[in-house]
């Protein structure tokens, strides 16, 4: 039995696709358990790039079967188009599993996100716009519609209705926009019935066989600890739970069954959409860092806010999602500093602080307090052991993992699926 968690310690695009493909290889089921197509992550394989939203990374990998938990919620159109793209290219990704418990994104969620987005102007979240959050919203109001009413159309019709009801009205009264015809949603939804049938699956009793039987499962964590809803920065974070713990309630797999939780975290640090980030940089150092490392959205395009390392906020994901080792991304985007600051405590009002501080007021007041790393101007690419880094990086590594308190395991020095130092086997 070996259940593994992979997750994002940041606020997002720490490279959790690249991880997750890397270790699918020997991996008999890679499940995604949180979020939907807000999700984008980046893979690059023999030099050839795959971008997915909502399919798990590992579906790369022949031997891999690709399964969508009961905590996901599912665009159908943007499942098909995925599944599609990806068999025009050559790789089997119809094996998907899905659960018939998972939610579903309809085009009213969708019209919902953006103009509540639109709505609440400066106040905004800075969502993706995919129809994430009010998906999660009918869900938890319980009014969602879920991929098993595809297959009894009464209900679908009677859900759709229901939930439309008094959305049309918010609609046409609150945001003066035209009403939904209920009709229109359920033809849509149900067009893609037949070629989901196959996909829905107990999903919940295929992976507990899967780990009674000593498969390895592997849960890929989409957005990140710092997104969470219950631990992110609150109310800038999306509407679901990408932690650990989330990857038990997403799938039906019970904790005991967790062996390992592998926190993906940047050498440096990124955010999209709003919300506080106490060590942003909003000058030229954050630029080239936003050009070195292409920090530019895989979903919305949008460029990410960058800034260094802050121990304080992978510190906090690895004492909550009791992480067992860290792996470590894009360290070669940080060659060629001579000097490189690490955010070891935040300054909130005249007070020093180590943790993230306790209310939103205090995190919004917090000004990052720096110590200072010696950088490296060797190309660290080809590095493929530890002992292969300049000394100054693998000082700056070992400085990570003292600040973090868990141990780095890998380190990525490049997108491709080869571009890692592993330090010990992550399985
Ligand atoms: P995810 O959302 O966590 O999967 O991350 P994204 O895919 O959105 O963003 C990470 C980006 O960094 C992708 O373009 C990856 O190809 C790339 N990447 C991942 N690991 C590394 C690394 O170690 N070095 C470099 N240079 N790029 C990396
Ligand atoms: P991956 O899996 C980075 C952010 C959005 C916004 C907030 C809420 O690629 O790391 P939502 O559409 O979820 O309601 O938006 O969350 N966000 C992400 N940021 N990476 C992601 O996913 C994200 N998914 C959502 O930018 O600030
Ligand atoms: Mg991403």
């Amino acid at each position: 039995m070996t259940g593994i968690v992979i997750i994002g310690t940041q606020w997002g695009d720490e490279g959790k696709g690249k991880a997750t493909d890397q270790l699918g290889e020997r991996v008999d089921y890679v499940v995604r358990y949180s979020g939907g197509n807000n999700a984008g992550h980046t893979i690059v394989v023999d030099g050839e790039k795959y971008a997915l939203h909502l399919l798990p990374s590992a579906v790369l990998n022949k031997n891999c079967i690709p399964v969508i938990g009961n905590g996901v919620v599912v665009d159908l159109g943007v499942l098909f188009q995925e599944i599609d793209g990806l068999l025009a290219r050559g790789v089997a990704a119809d094996r998907v599993l899905i659960s018939s418990n998972a939610h579903i994104i309809t085009p009213y969620h969708q019209v919902i996100d953006r103009v509540t987005e639109r709505f609440l102007g400066k106040r905004k979240i800075g969502t993706t716009g995919r129809g994430v959050g009010p998906a999660y919203a009918d869900k938890v109001n319980r009014m969602g519609v879920r991929v098993q009413d595809l297959f009894d159309e009464s209900i679908l019709r009677q859900k759709v209705s229901a939930s439309l009801e008094q959305k049309n009205a918010l609609l046409l009264k609150v945001y003066n926009r035209p009403a939904i015809l209920a009709d229109e949603v359920s033809e849509e939804l149900l067009k893609y019935a037949e070629r989901l049938r196959p996909m829905m699956a107990d999903t919940p009793k295929v992976l507990n066989d899967a780990l009674d039987a000593g498969k390895v499962v592997l849960f890929e964590g989409a957005q990140a600890h710092h997104l969470d809803v219950d631990f992110g920065t609150y109310p800038y974070v999306t509407s679901s739970s990408p932690i650990a713990a989330g990857a038990c309630t997403g799938s039906g797999v019970g904790p005991t069954r967790i062996e390992r939780v592998i926190g993906i975290a940047k050498a440096y640090t990124t955010r999209v959409g709003e919300g506080p980030f106490p060590g942003e940089l909003l000058d030229e150092v954050g630029e080239k860092l936003r050009q070195d490392g292409a920090e530019f959205g895989t979903t919305t395009g949008r460029p990410r806010r960058c800034g260094w390392f802050d121990a304080l906020v992978v510190n906090q994901a690895a004492r909550v999602n009791a992480l067992t080792d860290i792996f470590l991304t894009k360290l070669d985007i940080l060659t060629g500093w001579e000097k490189i600051p690490i955010v070891v405590a935040y300054d909130v009002n005249g007070v020093r602080h180590e943790t993230i501080p306790m209310t939103q007021t205090d995190f919004h007041h917090a000004k990052p307090i720096y110590e200072y790393m010696d950088g490296w101007t060797e190309d660290i690419s080809k590095a493929r052991e530890f002992s292969e880094l300049p000394k100054t990086a693998q000082a700056y590594v070992k400085r990570l993992e003292e600040l973090i308190g868990v141990r780095i395991s890998g380190i990525g020095v490049g997108p491709g699926r080869e571009e890692t130092v592993m330090i010990r086997d992550l399985l």
